[in-house]
């Protein structure tokens, strides 16, 4: 299977978590964009979705699928998202595409969330991809020498800037032995909105195409 063929595999495999008439937690990236895709063939059956992004609402609104905002809602059974890394305890990085404090947002909110990558993105531990963290602008360089003490290496995402307006820090050479810890111990800088370890509040479901198949990891 191509890069892509695995992706769709994945999110395809999503939509069976789905429950009827109800509201579904969207996350943001390129596979989340597949299934969105697949969302829309089954949207008579739900209510609307929630969305961890302008990019993705602006894709769920061209399928004509229903788009709630986050405060007018009671519950959402089901939060699919993607991940820049997974271990095989379903602890994550995510962020590559820049939207984690809402993706953040909307998997806390979430009774369930469904990870969906391909094979590549499967590691023994975490930190090869650079670790994103959202930052307050005025706080760059404080929390950039904060994150110097703790090893890493912070560069800046060029011409960058979130959702929220922020800017984001890609955090290299960070030894992420233990995923709570780090994570704890980054939301503890002040300047940093969100960090992008999923560690403290991990995927529940973890589904991964390879070139052969579809497995599924339960936490
Ligand atoms: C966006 C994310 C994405 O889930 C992550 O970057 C994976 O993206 P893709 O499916 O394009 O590989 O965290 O902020």
């Amino acid at each position: 299977m191509s890069p892509d063929e695995k992706k769709k595999a994945a999110a395809m495999a999503a939509i069976e978590y789905i429950e009827d008439d109800s509201i579904v937690g969207v996350g943001t990236g390129s596979t989340v964009n597949y299934f969105i895709d697949q969302l829309a063939e089954i949207k008579n059956r739900i209510e609307g979705a929630v969305s961890s992004s302008k990019a993705s609402e602006e894709r769920l609104k061209k399928h004509n699928i229903p788009v709630v905002n986050l405060n007018h809602v009671n519950e959402i059974p089901v939060y699919i998202d993607g991940a820049d890394e997974s271990t095989k305890n379903l602890h994550l990085i995510k962020g590559g595409g820049g939207a984690l404090t809402r993706e953040k947002i909307v998997a806390a909110a979430s009774n369930k969330f469904v990870c969906i990558v391909d094979d590549t993105k499967l590691v023994d531990m975490l930190g090869k991809f650079p670790l994103p963290v959202e930052v307050i602008p005025m706080a760059q360089s404080f929390v950039a020498r904060e994150i110097a003490k703790l090893g890493g290496t912070p560069e800046l995402r060029q011409g960058y800037t979130t959702d929220n307006g922020n800017i984001i820090l890609d955090i290299h050479n960070l030894k992420i032995i233990n995923p709570v810890e780090m994570e704890t111990k980054l939301n503890q800088i002040t300047g940093i909105v969100t960090n992008g370890l999923f560690a403290l509040r991990p995927a529940d479901i973890l589904i991964i195409a390879d070139n052969n198949e579809v497995k599924t990891i339960r936490r």
